[in-house]
């Protein structure tokens, strides 16, 4: 068979140990490789590379993708990309195509499948929201480069008596705070799931404060809102090609209205991309090796329409319609857990 390729999205540590895994397994038996450059772009404009032993040899750990990768959408501004996707394909001479890539990428891919694309997904973003897995490669890593964060936050926060605003990524879930704000120890974790209310987590740093404590760490999700009429948050006005805003504020905003409320004196650290840089932690290397092995594996047995995931400790595959059906939004109880320690 000859296998197509391609990263599309936020980039995310995993996501060359995928490609060397799919390759590496499909070389055992007669298959061939071609990587689309820069995601969904790559087929639109037939932009691609051939993949080899000796071209993804030594890629198990590096960062980023070598594919590249971008945020096109085949069918933005009511276009419909299917004709020059399925033209590439056709003089590519691709049986299947593995695209790599978190819930827009992969819904083009559905849309694909539908018109007659065969097509395996492999789940991908640090924020882990997909459904149909567990987990995706790439959010371990990013929970540990924050819980790294906070711990070094901690040590300058309790020199300095200060509250400490710690914004991390998630649009429309607080797995990543939730997560590392349990590991490190986070005295308050706002999510987008929980609407917060300013007042309050402002008392709860004081009462905190009264109780001898001399500093506070608060981590809070980039997609985190207040509660309606509560607080204005300033985000930019560009979105991207599926319609998304660009986040990131809401970090300055809590950092000057908690010292405004409180009179501690407070900073905010905003982590951004740092957390989708540099290499995957081992559980990520192993998550996706199992992901590429995965998805060659229902490549060559023609179980297209389908996206590979995690449950519990054995890779499943679910049909892509089921697993982009919602959101996988946090578990209540985990977030109950690091409320405990709170105080
Ligand atoms: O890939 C998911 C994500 O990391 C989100 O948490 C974040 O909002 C977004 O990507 C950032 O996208 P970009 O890299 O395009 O700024």
């Amino acid at each position: 068979m000859r296998i197509g390729l391609l990263t599309g999205g936020g980039d995310c540590p995993g996501l060359n140990a995928v490609i060397r895994a799919v390759v590496r397994r499909g070389l055992q038996g007669e298959n061939t490789f071609v990587g689309f450059r820069h995601g969904w772009s790559g087929v639109l404009a037939d932009d691609a590379i051939e993949l080899t032993l000796a071209s993804t040899a030594g890629i198990l750990p590096r960062g980023g993708t070598i594919l590249g990768t971008s945020r096109t959408n085949p069918f933005a501004d009511g276009q419909d990309g299917t004709t020059s996707i399925r033209r590439t394909l056709q003089a590519r001479g691709v049986d299947a195509l593995v695209p790599i890539g978190g819930e827009d990428t992969l819904g083009v891919a559905l849309r694909l499948h539908r018109e007659g694309i065969p097509i395996v997904g492999v789940p991908k973003t640090i924020d882990n929201d997909l459904g149909g897995t567990d987990v995706t490669f790439g959010f371990h890593t990013a929970v540990q480069i924050v819980t790294d964060a906070i711990d070094r936050l901690h040590t300058t926060a309790e020199s300095h008596n200060r509250v400490m605003v710690v914004e991390v990524m998630g649009r429309h879930t607080g797995w990543i705070a939730t997560y590392a704000g349990l590991a490190g120890g986070a005295d308050a974790i706002l999510v987008p799931e929980r609407p917060f209310d300013i007042d309050q987590v402002a008392a709860h740093l004081r009462r905190r404060h009264e109780r001898g404590r001399s500093f506070s760490i608060v981590v809070v999700a980039e997609g985190a809102t207040p509660r309606e009429g509560s607080l204005q948050v300033r985000h930019g006005s560009a979105t991207d090609a599926f319609g998304h805003v660009r986040l990131g504020g809401i970090g300055v905003t809590l950092e000057e209205e908690l010292e405004a409320r409180t009179g501690y004196e407070s900073r905010v650290t905003i982590l951004g991309h740092v957390q989708r840089g540099g290499t995957p932690v081992a559980f990520d290397r192993v998550l996706a090796t199992r992901f590429g092995v995965a998805a060659m594996d229902a490549a060559t047995s023609e179980r297209f329409g389908t996206m590979v995931g995690l449950r519990g400790t054995a890779i499943v595959e679910v049909a892509l319609e089921q697993a982009l059906a919602e959101s996988k939004l946090l578990d209540p109880k985990l977030y109950e857990t690091a409320e405990l320690f709170f105080g």
